[in-house]
């Protein structure tokens, strides 16, 4: 079975061939219309989700408790929906901005509780 920290760093380059192919395909077009998709693609897919897969590492892959595991699907969840409306919203599909602004407060949401994971285990 993989664990979380084995889960958020395979996820992780996922997003990064993701967001690298947009960025090769905006370059090639030359239609950077996309950018900011790109850059919270990679920013949130790759980089944030990198950052919670060396935190959980360093942990020592603790037991998943039921924090842990909202804060891996309201990570993806917040992500995917964030860029599927963006994506939309920047291709001029601008009834997608109600689910943009979810998406961001479920980003924000899976921060806050990783958050919370990070005091809890940052004592002493
Ligand atoms: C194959 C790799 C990549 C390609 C071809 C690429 C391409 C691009 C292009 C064409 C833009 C638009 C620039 C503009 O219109 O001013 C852009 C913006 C951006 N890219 Fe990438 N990118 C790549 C990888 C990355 C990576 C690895 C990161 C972050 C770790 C990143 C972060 C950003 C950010 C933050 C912006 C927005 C910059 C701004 O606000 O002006 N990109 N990228
Ligand atoms: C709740 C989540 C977030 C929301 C609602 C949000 C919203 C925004 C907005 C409205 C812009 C301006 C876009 C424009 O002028 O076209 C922006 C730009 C930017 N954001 Fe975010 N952001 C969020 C999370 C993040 C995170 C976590 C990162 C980095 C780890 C990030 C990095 C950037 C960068 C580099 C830009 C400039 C590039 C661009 O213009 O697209 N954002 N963001």
């Amino acid at each position: 079975m993989t664990t979380l920290s084995g889960h958020f760093l395979r996820a992780a380059v996922i997003y990064a061939v993701l967001g690298m192919a947009m960025g090769i395909h905006m370059a090639s077009s030359h239609d950077h219309s996309q950018m900011p998709t790109h850059a919270h693609l990679i920013l949130l897919g790759w980089v944030s989700m990198a950052l919670y897969g060396v935190f959980y590492r360093g942990l020592g892959d603790v037991a998943v408790s039921k924090l842990m595991l909202a804060h891996k699907w309201l990570s993806h969840i917040g992500l995917i929906g964030m860029v599927v409306a963006l994506y939309a919203m920047f291709s001029g599909v601008a009834a997608m901005e109600p689910l943009a602004g979810i998406s961001s407060l479920v980003v924000l949401l899976a921060m806050v509780l990783f958050g919370v994971i990070v005091f809890k285990n940052t004592e002493g």
